[in-house]
């Protein structure tokens, strides 16, 4: 039985995240999507919106569950009996983030893995900052977000501008 762990700030998740999720549950008896508060950014979404979006979005997958952490994620890793930890990678610049990340998480906790997914090249270019910037300008999120997430966008464009 092996349980990884797909951890980010999915502010808001994308088709990019999901697509990850989709093929991770596949490969994994169990994955954990972990959301968490990254102090580097700024987020729109509340973490209980976040969980919430990304629990609706996963409901056809028995396997995937969905929660919030804080604090190291080697740690939750830990506390959850999980040997993965599940990252997406798009474009090179992606790289050298992810590759410290990996590094400073082995150091962390070298029994735990973490294993890459290349992006489907559709979503290759699609982040959480583009989609909301493309939301905040009133774009079509058709094929970025799901439709749930597209609604929740507006809403939250909607509130900002108050
Ligand atoms: O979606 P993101 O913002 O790229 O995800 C980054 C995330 C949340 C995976 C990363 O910031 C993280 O692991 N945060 C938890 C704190 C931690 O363990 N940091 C690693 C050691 S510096």
């Amino acid at each position: 039985m092996i349980r990884a762990v797909y951890p980010g700030t999915f502010d808001p998740v994308t088709n990019g995240h999901l697509d990850v999720i989709e093929r991770a549950a596949k490969i994994f008896d169990e994955l954990i999507v972990a959301v968490t508060t990254n102090p580097a950014k700024t987020p729109w979404f509340t973490l209980e919106e976040r969980v919430e979006m990304l629990k609706e979005c996963c409901s056809h997958l028995p396997n995937v569950t969905v929660e919030a952490f804080d604090g190291l994620l080697v740690n939750f890793v830990r506390q959850k009996g999980a040997k993965v930890i599940i990252k997406g990678l798009r474009a090179v610049t992606d790289f050298d983030y992810e590759f410290q990340m990996a590094a400073i998480n082995r150091k962390l906790a070298p029994e735990i893995e973490t294993l890459f997914l290349m992006t489907s090249l559709p979503y290759a270019y699609l982040s959480s900052s583009a989609v909301k910037e493309v939301a905040s300008l009133n774009g079509c999120l058709k094929d970025l977000v799901p439709e749930n997430v597209a609604k929740r966008l507006r809403q939250k464009v909607e509130e900002r501008r108050r």
